[in-house]
């Protein structure tokens, strides 16, 4: 650390003080009635599009509205593991990283690499909703499974003055952030966000959109090739266990077949029926196609390369046992991987991140207080608890979907 003072009360977390806000010249206020909240932004788990505008939101909503000082947590709980870390080393204590987070506000603070807890101001969060990514970084943290350690970043956010935190992530995320709650009886708003779509609090997470809208398009330009060359095209998705992401990019790119993990394993006789699908679309004069597979589809594949390149391999050899007149179709895979995280935010994803951050902000305004996460339901955005019952609607819209996206991809 490139430490300016020398150290005061190291290893220890002193009671909350009030940070001066940016373009203060103390480090420190006295503590006023007047003030609004300290509120900690984290991000943890795999980016998401919309976390940047959502980002801009909060901070900006926290700034205009509550009078509220927001401290950015630098690559989710890792940037506060780390923090404790060198806190523990006796690298650092509290008094002087609140110095320095006085020193170095806002787009300062993000750009230096020794800081991890930053105070945003309206220009450090300028332009954000236009762009994708996370500016605060973000990672998944095995330290944090663990109690102790969390138990340690807990003291430490109440050593920063912190009144309750707001935590953006997928479902890793919003387990730690119900133990946090739980355990350390600190405020917590959850905010799911993650591609995958797989959060029971709300029908849409936050970037759901965005990585639907670039597997589409990412499609799209596969089947160009794939026409030109009279091609299968096997192609997967991102999503973990989940199939959202694949049926409705399937549904939005007008792809015939899609194989999601809800469904049930990929076996042998599934994947001679896809042969068969295929083969009755080129019986009726069709020349190439695209399959969707999801990354979380079980195969019994033991070269473990993926379940695009099992599929692509049962069919190169089903199509090439076809005698003549049947096509001996040349067969590719694809792994559209990170490119459906990144780019900029759709505009479906920036009004969600909007709505999400105003409710962040009511949950953390409300009297008494609650911890829980934040869900789209039925068209609101609630708060609910962490052990909530997943909303009905989550299951019969991907239901619907599903109904829609077959019924629209025979060839009977
Ligand atoms: O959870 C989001 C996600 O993109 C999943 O769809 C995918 O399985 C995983 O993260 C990939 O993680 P990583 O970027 O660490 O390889």
């Amino acid at each position: 650390m490139d430490r300016q003072d020398p150290p005061e009360n190291v290893g220890s977390v002193t009671p909350a003080t009030p940070f001066c806000y940016a373009g203060c010249s103390e480090a420190h206020l006295a503590s006023s009635p007047d003030q609004g909240p300290v509120i900690a932004v984290v991000f943890s788990g795999g980016d998401s599009p919309g976390m940047n505008p959502l980002l801009r939101f909060l901070v900006r909503l926290g700034l205009n509205r509550h009078g509220a000082r927001i401290v950015g947590i630098k690559d989710g709980f890792a940037g506060l593991v780390r923090t404790c870390n060198r806190i523990t080393r006796g690298d650092l204590n509290v008094a002087n990283l609140r110095r320095e987070m006085a020193l170095y506000a806002g787009s300062a603070g993000i750009h230096r690499r020794a800081l991890d807890v930053v105070l945003l101001d309206h220009v450090s969060v300028s332009g954000l909703t236009a762009r994708g990514g996370i500016i605060l970084g973000t990672a998944r943290c095995p330290e944090f499974h663990d109690s102790g350690t969390r138990g340690q970043v807990a003291e430490l956010l109440e050593g920063l003055g912190v009144d309750a935190l707001i935590n953006v992530g997928g479902n890793g995320t919003l387990e730690g952030a119900r133990r946090l709650a739980a355990e350390a009886g600190m405020i917590v708003v959850a905010i799911p966000a993650t591609i995958d779509d797989d959060v029971d609090s709300t029908e849409r997470a936050l970037g759901f959109d965005t990585a639907v809208n670039n597997a589409m398009r990412a499609i799209e330009q596969i089947n160009d090739t794939a026409n030109s060359h009279h091609r299968i095209m096997v192609v997967e998705t991102m999503g973990r266990d989940c199939g959202n992401l694949a049926l409705t990019a399937a549904l939005t790119a007008g792809v015939e077949i899609v194989v999601t993990p809800e469904r049930g394993p990929l076996t042998a006789a599934k994947m001679t029926a896809i042969a068969e699908r295929l083969q009755q679309s080129f019986d009726r004069g069709q020349t190439h196609a695209v399959v969707l597979i999801a990354e979380g589809v079980k195969t019994s594949d033991e070269r473990r390369d993926g379940a695009a390149a099992f599929l692509r391999r049962f069919l190169e050899a089903h199509f090439q046992r076809c005698s003549l007149p049947a096509p001996r179709m040349e067969v590719r895979d694809n792994v559209l991987g990170h490119l459906q995280r990144g780019g900029s935010p759709t505009a479906a994803d920036r009004i969600l991140a909007a709505q999400f951050a105003e409710a962040a902000w009511e949950a953390i305004m409300a009297s008494p207080q609650q911890s829980g996460v934040l869900g789209l339901r039925s068209g609101q955005i609630c708060l609910g608890a962490f052990e909530g019952s997943p909303p009905a609607d989550v299951e019969v819209v991907q239901k619907a979907i599903y109904a829609l996206q077959k019924s629209a991809s025979k060839w009977v």
